[in-house]
Parts: C-alpha cells; structure tokens; sequence
C-alpha cells in the first residue's frame, strides 16, 4: 500500500463518519449525534497528527520544499480544528442549525483540502519518499 492509498483511506472513513453525524442532528437524536461526533474529531485529529507528525517533516526534508504546500496544509488543519471546535459548542447547546451551517463550511474547507493531497502532495510523497516506511510510522499513530 502506498501514501496514497493509505491517507486517501482515511479521508473516506472520515466523509463516512461525517454523513452519520450530519444525519443523526438533523434527526435531533442529540445522544446519538454526539457520539458520532466524538468519533469523527477523534479520526480527523489522528488524520492531522499523521500528516503533521510523519509525513509533513519526511517530505519538507525529502523535497527541500519547506515553504510550500504542507504550509498551506497545516494552515487549513488549523482552521478545520477551529471549525471543531465551534462545532462541539453548538453540539453542546443543541444548536441545530448552527451546528450545520458551521458543517457545511468544514465539509467545504476539507473536500477542498483533500483534493489537494490527493491530486498533488500524496503523488509527490509516494515519488520522493520511501512509501513502505512512511505507512508503517503512521500506522503505529493508530488507526482512523
Ligand atoms: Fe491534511
Ligand atoms: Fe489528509
């Protein structure tokens, strides 16, 4: 298995938890939506500390690229941990409407975010770096 492979994995399971936490608040099934919601900040936050903690550093180094696109990334990670962040409040208010409009703007912020790895900067990981090793450091992570 690849970067590739491995990472855009993850972002599916992620959409997949999302789609369930988005219909349980629609349905007002509060006790339920927070559960979901608890597993879906739990996978994207391990998402994020694998990116940021094993492949991020292995391709600024690998690539010399320092100041480029994992700069971006970790910038929109930050912004979609803000987006959490606000969501679990409104989550905990049971702000319905807040709770997905706020959604709304992290699925956007996310599908764009995504795209870009997978099209450029998980291509370029699988080119420069050693896939094998790469899998292997962020699987000892755990598993979104
Ligand atoms: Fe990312
Ligand atoms: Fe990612």
């Amino acid at each position: 298995m690849n970067i590739t492979q491995y990472l855009t994995e993850e972002h599916r399971k992620c959409d997949s938890v999302y789609a369930e936490v988005e219909k349980a608040v629609s349905e007002e099934n509060w006790e339920k939506a927070e559960e979901l919601f608890k597993e879906f900040k739990e996978k994207t936050l391990l998402h994020f500390k694998k990116e940021e903690d094993v492949l991020f550093p292995e391709f600024e180094e690998k690539t010399g690229i320092v100041m480029g696109p994992t700069q971006v990334m970790r910038m929109e990670h930050n912004q979609a941990r803000e987006l959490l962040e606000r969501m679990e409040e409104a989550l905990k208010n049971k702000n319905k409407d807040e709770f997905l409009s706020l959604g709304e703007s992290l699925m956007i912020l996310i599908q764009q975010h995504n795209m870009k790895e997978e099209q450029i900067l998980y291509p370029m990981s699988d080119q420069n770096l050693n896939p094998e090793e790469m899998v292997e450091k962020m699987s000892e992570l755990g598993e979104v």
